[in-house]
């Protein structure tokens, strides 16, 4: 595989496409945008992108970059990748499709994965325009998690500089398989990670309703503690104390499943791609890890 250079972006109108988008266009790389949603269309048109019918293009693409609904991707594969070239490659932008191989399939076609990371709670943001860039891809520089189980080192290598201005600034490609990748969107940063950011808000509503205190007390107070309890658990800035020991394994107790930890078998990573592509069963990847 040589370089990529002609792209077809599709769902080029949505959100992950539009973002994708704006870094794309001040790339060198040829890119057509293809969205079949008027108004979404309309979006690109604000934007100066001008929309290519993805029938036209497709066959001279390289690279074709799918920013359509995980739930569509087994229809849209179905009807995109037969109009492939031979030998190019099919990009998605998360691994539950590719997981639970809905994805139509070519053995002429490479399939790859590429999710962003988003930048680092960590991070040392030094500009308002970083501070700003919550979701990445603007400012702040973030990682990229990627996945291409079938390519050999230097066909990974060539598709890393698209990854980077796709979601850039981006400081590392990280290769994982698509197993492991599925493991950490969604077990690990959805299933758990988000799940608790939506658990703190809604601890946080609790707090204000059941004591009456001002909401700015209780929100000074969670955000202040969402900070330490990161940098102690994560870079062990300072140890917790022994009474917030105490408090912790109470909450432990009160809260969490002692047979938590079941989210990581295999059964129960497939049950929930399956509940997130709204299909009965995922059918095992044989490129498995
Ligand atoms: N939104 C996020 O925060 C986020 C983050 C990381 C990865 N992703 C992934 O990005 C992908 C896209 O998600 P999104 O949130 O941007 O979706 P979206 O619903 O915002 O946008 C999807 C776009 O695809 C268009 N579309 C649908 N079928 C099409 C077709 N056949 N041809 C052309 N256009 C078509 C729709 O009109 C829409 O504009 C998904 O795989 C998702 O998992 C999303």
């Amino acid at each position: 595989m040589t370089d990529y250079q002609n792209l077809a972006l599709v769902g080029a109108g949505g959100k992950m496409g539009m973002r994708i988008g704006a870094n794309l266009a001040n790339s060198d790389y040829r890119v057509h945008y293809c969205e079949n949603n008027p108004d979404a269309r309309e979006r690109l048109a604000a934007e100066d992108r001008e929309a290519s019918d993805v029938h036209d293009v497709i066959a001279d693409c390289d690279l074709v970059i799918l920013a359509v609904p995980d739930v569509a991707l087994s229809s849209v594969t179905a009807e995109l990748v037969p109009k492939m070239r031979s030998g190019a490659t099919l990009l998605t932008l998360d691994p539950a499709a590719a997981y639970a191989n809905v994805l139509h399939v070519r053995d002429d076609i490479r399939y790859a994965v590429a999710h962003p990371c988003h930048p680092s709670v960590f991070l040392d943001r030094r500009t308002d325009a970083e501070a700003a860039d919550a979701f990445g891809g603007v400012a702040a520089t973030q990682s990229v998690a990627a996945a291409f189980d079938a390519a050999s080192e230097t066909e990974k290598a060539a598709l890393e500089p698209v990854l980077r201005v796709m979601y850039g600034p981006v400081d590392n490609v990280h290769w994982v398989t698509v197993t492991q990748l599925a493991y950490l969107e969604p077990t690990l940063v959805e299933t758990v990670t988000c799940m608790l950011g939506t658990f703190m808000k809604e601890a946080l509503d609790e707090t204000v309703e059941r004591t009456g205190i001002q909401r700015e007390a209780a929100e000074a107070m969670l955000y202040g503690h969402i900070q330490i309890a990161l940098a102690v658990a994560f870079k062990s800035t300072n140890p917790f104390s022994d009474a917030c020991m105490i408090a912790i394994d109470y909450g432990r107790e009160a809260i969490i499943k002692p047979d938590w930890k079941q989210i990581f078998d295999r059964n129960e990573l497939d049950k929930v791609i399956a509940r997130m592509l709204k299909i009965d069963h995922v059918q095992r990847p044989e490129r498995s890890a």
